[in-house]
């Protein structure tokens, strides 16, 4: 059964994506993003300092969450998140988890930024969604608007541009392509046309291998 890996910087769509492409393949999906989210809101419940490496490990033990915790999805936790996420010891903490679920034998989805070229490098089929920052910064912008609150095009732009800086060029596990992915610019396209070209390119894929 196939192992489906979609990786993207932030906002790209890939979420919407793995879940669709989840759901047509029948398989289950992991959104990798909720794990370091989850040690995000640990850190950021109890005080601790996300600049400090041995604080954010320690919010790593025990990690039980609710995929559904609206808390998870904070700005303030996607901003410790980003953070975290830098250090190799909280990267290596979340490791196990992720490739206990990529290798179970069914078959897996997984979207996140390095499940193509770290959790599963012998993935099926890698997609990197990307989208252009001003773009996804609309998307962002739109997607807090529908959730109530209130946010300025401006700050979101640089706060997606921060995520990115921070995302590729960190040492460990850094935000790019695996040299076999495909990618897929979604920056023209709407969510259906973003789905239904992923499924296209996925069944190719798979049909090739
Ligand atoms: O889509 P968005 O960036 O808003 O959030 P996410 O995918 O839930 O990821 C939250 C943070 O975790 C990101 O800023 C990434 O830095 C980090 N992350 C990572 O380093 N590796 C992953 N496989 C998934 C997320």
């Amino acid at each position: 059964m196939p192992v489906i890996a979609v990786d993207g910087p932030a906002a790209s769509g890939k979420g919407t994506i793995a879940r669709a492409l989840a759901k047509h393949f029948g398989l289950p999906h992991m959104d990798t993003g909720l794990l370091y989210r989850a040690v995000a809101l640990n850190l950021w419940r109890w005080g601790g300092d996300p600049a400090n490496e041995f604080e954010a490990l320690r919010a790593c033990d025990e990690l039980g969450f609710d995929p559904a915790d609206p808390e998870l999805r904070r700005e303030a936790v996607s901003e410790v998140a980003s953070r975290i996420s830098v250090y190799p010891g909280v990267r290596a903490a979340l490791l196990k988890r992720q490739q206990q679920f990529a290798r179970q034998e069914g078959g897996a989805v997984l979207d996140g930024r390095d499940i193509g070229t770290v959790i599963a490098p012998d993935a099926d089929v890698k997609l990197f969604v990307t989208a252009s920052p001003e773009v996804r910064a609309e998307r962002r912008l739109k997607e807090l608007e529908s959730r109530g609150m209130n946010a300025h095009y401006r700050d979101v732009l640089a706060d997606i541009r921060a995520r990115d800086e921070r995302d590729s060029t960190r040492e460990v596990a850094p935000l790019k392509p695996a040299p076999d992915a495909i990618v897929l610019d979604t920056s023209k396209l709407g969510a259906a046309e973003a789905i239904a070209e992923a499924l296209r390119l996925a069944e190719q894929r798979l049909a090739s291998a």
